[in-house]
Parts: structure tokens; sequence; C-alpha cells
């Protein structure tokens, strides 16, 4: 702690004092209020306005590595194909590229933003329960390193667009392989209900049938079970039944290489801990054996959710018998998830006072016209309109799921790298609104 930061000791109780505590890129001084990766938050609200997406490069550098060396250590070395829905920004991208990751798109969109950022299309494996033949002959043109196939129909467009151009593309079978993850229901993949994957009883057919279809190079299996899942026991269960697949092929001489573990690490909202990683990489060990298989992992949101903050502004505040409110100039346009899924990011005030203030039951709502454009209720200090705060852990399936309800102009965006702040994204202008609309009517 330097001189300027505030000794928050003795407010630890304050439930936003546990939330950074657990965020070391987090700190209070004095002075300046909440910095993230030193920068005073209020500095860019100062010159950026709000509300906008903070993201640091370090907290996000950090993160790839700490991934790659928790791997290291369980002595496996998968290739890391990052989730780009997860933040398609290009800087992001661009950071996760340089630091050794490759991309897991799923549309010719984000295959082209993943592209733009430098990612070679062979370091890409391309996922999708619906992917279009214009997009599937784009990514074979480019030289896909692999596609996640999700169905027999899927795999017979691959083998036939691949042919006509004369190419041989790897493709793994997505397994569904029947597993209750845990998390979610809105982000639970793995259950025979679900739309994703192939029916784990099917996969072994279509991998011997894909084995003799031209254009195609069957190279092994891919899973991905759900989003924001703790507990390693469903990853072994999916792990477990889809090696035992992965066995009975190789008995009968058809060979299988590969396994593309997916993603789905969850990472604490709250001031909790997070995703057992080591024991995860350990399991994974344990499961592979002996056995020779280049492994894969497609993380989207441990790698980029706390590397970004939401920041934004109290606009008002009221109180009735029944709650006091805190309405905020970022909604629910901004911030889908809280609406969409329940979900629930730290709040904190990014002015020191406020910091030290008593914490006291708050509804914390957005502008939108939406009973569900509430972020949740929150113990806050009593905030003043024109008050900032942080919406924390925001990195991850925040600024990409934005929309413009309510006239509401996409937010800016704003990087920290070495205690500098760049903005990466300008806020949209009003007249953006309808950039695009045709007025067919005199
Ligand atoms: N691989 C595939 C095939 C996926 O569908 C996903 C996420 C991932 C990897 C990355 O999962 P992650 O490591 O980020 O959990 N919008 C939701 C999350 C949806 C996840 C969709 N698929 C949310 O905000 O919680």
């Amino acid at each position: 702690m330097n001189d300027l930061e505030i000794d928050m000791n003795l407010e630890r109780d304050r439930p936003w004092h546990r939330l950074i505590a657990r965020r070391p890129h987090f700190a209070w001084t004095a002075m300046e209020g909440l910095c993230f990766e030193g920068v005073p938050l209020a500095s860019i609200a100062a010159t950026q306005g709000t509300p906008t997406w903070v993201y640091g490069a370090t907290t996000l550098r950090q993160r790839l590595n700490l991934l790659q060396t928790m791997f290291a250590d369980a002595e496996i070395q998968p290739a890391i194909r990052y989730a780009v829905k997860a933040n398609d920004h290009l800087a992001i991208l661009s950071l996760l590229r340089i630091g050794g990751a490759g991309a897991d798109v799923t549309s010719a969109g984000e295959y082209a933003r993943a592209a733009a950022a430098g990612i070679e299309a062979a370091a890409m494996v391309y996922s999708g329960v619906g992917k279009r033949s214009d997009e599937i002959a784009t990514a074979i043109e480019a030289g896909i390193g692999q596609f996640n196939v999700e169905s027999g129909e899927e795999l017979a467009m691959i083998s036939a667009l691949a042919s006509a151009r004369n190419r041989t593309v790897p493709i793994a079978l997505r397994v569904n392989p029947d597993i209750a993850a845990g998390g979610h229901d809105k982000i639970s993949t793995g259950r025979a209900g679900d739309k994703f994957g192939i029916a784990f009883d099917q996969a072994a057919g279509l991998y011997r049938y894909a084995e003799n279809l031209p254009g195609i190079r069957p190279v092994g299996f891919s899973t991905h079970i759900g989003s924001q899942i703790f507990s390693i026991a469903p990853f072994e269960a999916a792990y477990g039944r889809i090696v035992a697949l992965i066995d009975a092929l190789n008995a009968e001489g058809t060979p299988v290489t590969g396994l593309d573990l997916g993603g789905g690490f969850g990472i604490p909202y709250d001031d909790g801990i997070g995703f057992p990683l080591p024991a995860y990489a350990a399991m994974v060990r344990r499961v592979i054996g002996d056995r020779t298989l280049d492994l894969t992992i497609e993380p989207g949101r441990w790698l980029v959710a706390p590397a970004g903050l939401l920041l934004a502004r109290v606009t008002l505040t009221k109180a009735s018998d029944a709650a006091h409110f805190s309405v905020l100039d970022a909604g629910m346009n901004d911030l889908l998830r809280p609406a969409l899924y329940g979900a629930t990011h730290g709040i904190v005030p990014v002015d020191a006072v406020a910091a030290t203030a008593p914490a006291l039951p708050s509804e914390v709502v957005g502008p939108v016209c939406e009973s569900s454009d509430r972020f949740g209720t929150y113990d806050l200090p009593r905030l003043a309109p024109g008050a900032l705060v942080a919406i924390l852990d925001a990195g991850a399936y925040g600024a990409n799921m934005s929309n413009t309800f309510n006239g509401r102009p996409l937010a800016a965006q704003v990087l920290i790298d070495q205690e500098r702040s760049h903005l990466i994204r300008m806020r949209q202008s009003v007249s953006d609104l309808w950039r695009g609309e045709i007025v067919p009517i005199r």
C-alpha cells in the first residue's frame, strides 16, 4: 500500500472493499478515488463520459499467462483458442494473439474480426450450431485450423464445399455428452435436450462415416458443456465419456488424435474464489492418462471478464417506503447479463470518500423502460447524483452483447496499458443510431 492509498482496514466489512480486496489491479487513493491498473477511473469518466467500458491490458496478459502456467504445471499444453464471442474487440484479440492464443470463432463476422486482429486461420477453430455454407466456404478458403462439427448435415456440407475446392479440412465432431454442468440454465449446452453437438450415441458412427468422406480429415472430438461452471465433476464426466469413445475407435483402427475440451471456466462475480484451474488441469492430465492427444481449450469469460468493467454515473436517486433506487446512466442495453440471466456483478463506488461511508441497501437500476433493467440490490454508500460506480468483471459478454434499445448509443471503450488509457472505440453518436436506415416515404 502506498501513502496515498486509503487504509480500508477499518472498513473491511464494506462489501465493496471485499470485492476490491480480491482484485489486485484495483485500489482507492485518497486524491483520485478508485484506480484500475494505476489509472483513476474518474479521469476516464472526465475525458470520455459515461457509460464507458474500461479494460486492463495487464490484467488480460496476466490471466492468459496464468492459464498457460497452470496447464504447464500439470504437464499439458492445450492450444488456447479464445472464444471470440466473449469480447471481440480487435485490441483484446490482438493482446491475446501476442500472448499466444488462437481463436474459437462462431460466424463469418467473428472469423473476420479474428483475422483482422492478425490471428492465423490455422490457429482458429470454427464452432457453431448453424454455420451457413457461405461461412463454411470462406473459412475453408482461408485455411481454417478445424471445424467443430455439430451435425451430420453440416459434415456433408463441409465435405462437399471442401472437395469442390480441392481442399481437405480438419474436423472434430462436437459431442453432446448429456451432462448437466450445473451452471445457469440459459448457458448450459451439454444436456441431451440442448441444441448443441451430436448426440453421444451417434458420435462414433458419424466419425467412422466421416473417415470416408472426401474433403475432410477427422482429427477428433470436441465438447463444450456450458459456461460459468465451478465444479470439476461435470467436465470430468464429459471428458471421461469422450475418452472412452476415442479408445473404442482407436481400438478398431479408426485413428482419433485430438480432443477439444471447450471452455466454461467460471469466474467469481462476487468476493468468492474462482474456478479451481490447477485441479481442472490435473483432472485433464489424469483423464488423458498416457494417451497422446492434441488438446485444445476454448476459454472466453475466464480470460476477459475480470479484465473489464463498466464505468457508469448515478443519474439520480429516489426513495420510497419500499426501496432506495440509484438510477445509473448504464442499463440493460449496455450490460444485458443481469436482465438475461439474473446475473449480478460487483458494483463499487469510485469516489474515495464514498468508499468509507456506511453500506445501505440500494436498488441499482438502469434508465431503460423495462422492469428487468435492474442490476440488483446492492449494499452501497448513499451515492449522490453524479457519483461514479464501477460495475466489475464486465469484460466478457458485456460490450458485444450491447444494443441501442430506447435510443441509447453504444458506449465508448477504453483500454488501459502501462498506466495510460487509450480510447479504443468511440462512443456511438446519436445520428449513428439511424445510419443505414432508408425512408421510402416522401
Ligand atoms: N466454446 C463454445 C463452443 C462456446 O459456445 C462458448 C460459449 C465458449 C467456448 C466459451 O465459454 P466461456 O469460457 O466463456 O464460458 N452470454 C453468456 C455466456 C454464453 C456462453 C456461450 N458460449 C453470459 O453472459 O454468461
